[in-house]
């Protein structure tokens, strides 16, 4: 026999509103543009970035995690980013290998430049 019913459910009452607005975090500033040598770079250990001033202006950053064997990059000069773990160095410019025993580029980082400040883009 066959029996159909009704299965009675609840009222449920969901109160709508309109969603907060979202305020957006702070952006992590990891140095101002004047703590960048030109032509050199500044490692930024808390955050495991390199940034780096190619030229005048132009900032770009990289993972500081050697790609060789994942030490981190400690020093920058004569325009590349020394890895003290095997002396892999990197080009200040692109991360592209100098010297290896790295076969691989350093990691790009994305940054962004608002005034004096850099931070984590
Ligand atoms: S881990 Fe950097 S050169 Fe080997």
């Amino acid at each position: 026999m066959l029996v159909a019913g009704l299965l009675a459910l609840p009222a449920v009452s969901v109160a709508c509103s309109a969603p907060a607005a979202r305020e957006s975090p702070a952006p992590t500033v990891l140095a101002h543009t004047s703590d960048v040598p030109i032509g050199g770079g500044l490692i930024v250990p808390e955050h495991r970035i390199v940034v780096t001033q190619p030229t005048s202006g132009t900032f770009t950053a990289f993972s500081s995690v050697c790609p060789h064997d994942g030490c981190l990059v400690n020093l920058v000069v004569d325009g590349t980013i020394g890895c003290p773990c095997h002396g892999s160095r990197f080009a200040v410019a692109d991360g592209a290998v100098v010297r290896g025993p790295a076969l691989r580029a350093l990691s790009p980082r994305s940054i962004a430049v608002d005034g004096d400040s850099i931070a984590l883009g």
